[in-house]
């Protein structure tokens, strides 16, 4: 069945249409269930800030017509209920969104659900409203996703987004129903994430010299406790899960250039301007990295409720590992053979401080080379990367598992598809909307046990060559659309042409929220 007349991107389960029209001059007041206050605040700053947006200030609904948001049982078949995915309590987003020739209604079990369908009216408004007034066709939907973790990275340290810039951008992913944020807070070009016992990581890890821009920055970049508290909030009446990353042991020049210390040649070392894989990380021979790691540890447990951290753990060089004596030592000590395999020693201590302050480690994929001896503690998430291998790996190994293959269509930073590449270009890609709508979280190689700890995927947003935050949106829409769709809609009823004719219309949505989007072939 062809979904056009409503165009929601992603296709909701199932959207059955009625007779007649919804009519309204202006738009209807929000209403309901004391239980649903804060959503329905929510949504109503939203719509309040899209009408803005459109050029219309809402004059107010017609008298007697109300949007209802009310309490009603949880749609059967919503995955993110099932059993097989534990820690996720909140998880029941299903709803109900009933428009008929009087009124319109969202009913859902929880706030999460009657959320997602304020999100899907939303999506309706921005399309609908016309000459003052919304005219929608009478139709019944039913929803709830196909994965939990529906996500989007933001790299804020090789490009510092300021925190309106991020909850513009929670409100537009919200929209797709994305649910985590992952915020990649510190890497080689920058330390975002302020740490009391440790002041130099912002005080000389979180400036920025930017060659290219020209410019230094007078003040270092980074998010203070009180705009975190701030974000992780406003993601919260959202139901965005804000899940941060502190990168460890590699992409650590920041911390070096701040602690020099902590690494194995004792610098000097610099806040890294350029980009690629630096050899400096920390060292593995010196006890202190596990101090600095506790504290940043309690200062990210104190500010995110999430119950997850990311550690990174990607991209770890051993060069100075071989030649460092302290590393040496330790590698004697702990009867192991590669230098490589401090990694998995350093990652499982990792995971298990953690652990003690009732948090779950998530590691990209190379978490999972372990050394005989020290494996991946069985509780840590694998977030698969270089394609999907990790991933089907992780997952028949019993690891929980979230997709962001970069050859699947997840990293939004890669060119549009038909963009020529440039000679000595870095990256992979360039990646299409097709590419990205292909992506799907369990591969053929899954067994069904393996298939069952897959939580989702998510598109991840790599800033180095962002000179300006707009450019970012450009990357970004429209494949987070695509991606939205491969992660939120039943397998059967992905349909890319379909989507495409729902996407001409949802550009127009995009287009009224003052987006800059990509415009070029679908495939
Ligand atoms: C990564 O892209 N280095 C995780
Ligand atoms: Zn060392």
């Amino acid at each position: 069945m062809k979904e056009t007349q409503l165009s929601i991107i992603p296709r909701p389960v199932s959207v059955r249409y009625g007779e007649g029209f919804f009519r309204s001059t202006g738009l209807p007041p929000l209403k309901g269930d004391d239980a649903f206050r804060g959503e329905i605040e929510t949504a109503a700053g939203q719509l309040r800030q899209d009408m803005e947006r459109m050029g219309r200030a809402n004059a107010g609904g017609e008298a007697g017509k109300a949007i209802l948001c009310r309490k009603e049982a949880a749609q059967d078949g919503n995955s993110s209920r099932a059993s097989t995915k534990p820690a996720f309590p909140d998880a029941d987003e299903s709803y109900r969104l009933c428009i008929t020739g009087e009124s319109i209604t969202v009913g859902a079990a929880t706030g999460a659900g009657i959320y997602q369908g304020l999100q899907t009216l939303r999506q309706l408004v921005l399309s609908h409203f016309r000459d003052g007034a919304l005219t929608l066709p009478c139709a019944e939907i039913t929803d709830y996703p196909r994965f939990p973790w529906r996500g989007f990275m933001l790299d804020s340290s090789r490009h510092f987004y300021s925190i309106p810039f991020i909850k513009r951008l929670l409100d537009v992913l919200s929209l797709h129903h994305i649910n985590r944020f992952h915020w990649h807070l510190t890497d080689d070009q920058g330390w975002r994430l302020p740490v009391g016992e440790y002041p130099l990581l912002t005080e000389v890890g979180s400036l920025k010299k930017d060659r290219r821009m020209r410019s230094t920055p007078s003040k270092s970049l980074f998010y203070s406790e009180e705009e975190i508290r701030e974000l992780v909030h406003y993601a919260a009446c959202r139901h965005i899960e804000v899940v941060p990353e502190v990168d460890l042991p590699g992409h650590a020049s920041a911390i070096l250039a701040s602690y020099p210390d902590l690494g194995c040649t004792g610098g000097p070392y610099e806040v890294e301007e350029r980009f690629g894989i630096f050899d400096d990380v920390l060292c593995a021979g010196n006890d202190r990295i596990f101090d600095l790691a506790a504290k940043v540890f309690d200062t990210l447990a104190r500010l995110f409720p999430s119950s997850f951290v990311h550690i990174g753990g990607d991209e770890v060089p051993f060069v100075r590992w071989e030649a460092c004596p302290k590393c040496q030592k330790r590698l004697a000590e702990l009867g192991l053979k590669k230098p490589g395999e401090l990694q998995s020693w350093i990652i499982q201590r990792l995971v298990r401080m953690l652990a003690e302050r009732g948090k779950t480690a998530i590691g990209w994929d190379e978490v999972l080379e372990d050394s005989e001896q020290f494996r991946l503690p069985k509780e840590a998430v694998v977030m698969s990367w270089r394609g999907s291998k990790g991933g089907i790996r992780a997952s028949s190994l019993g690891h929980r598992v979230i997709m962001a293959p970069n050859t699947g269509g997840c990293y939004l930073d890669y060119k549009h598809a038909d963009e020529p590449e440039e000679p000595g270009q870095m990256y992979a890609g360039p990646i299409s909307v097709y590419t990205s709508y292909s992506m799907d979280p369990v591969t053929p190689e899954m067994s069904e046990e393996a298939a069952s700890l897959i939580l989702g995927g998510q598109g991840n947003m790599w800033s180095e060559l962002i000179p300006a935050a707009r450019i970012a949106e450009y990357m970004i829409f429209p494949r987070l659309c695509a991606l939205s769709e491969a992660l939120w809609t039943p397998r059967d009823d992905k349909d890319f042409d379909d989507f495409s004719r729902r996407l001409a219309v949802h550009r127009k949505r995009l287009d009224r929220l003052g987006l800059i989007q990509y415009r070029g072939p679908l495939k």
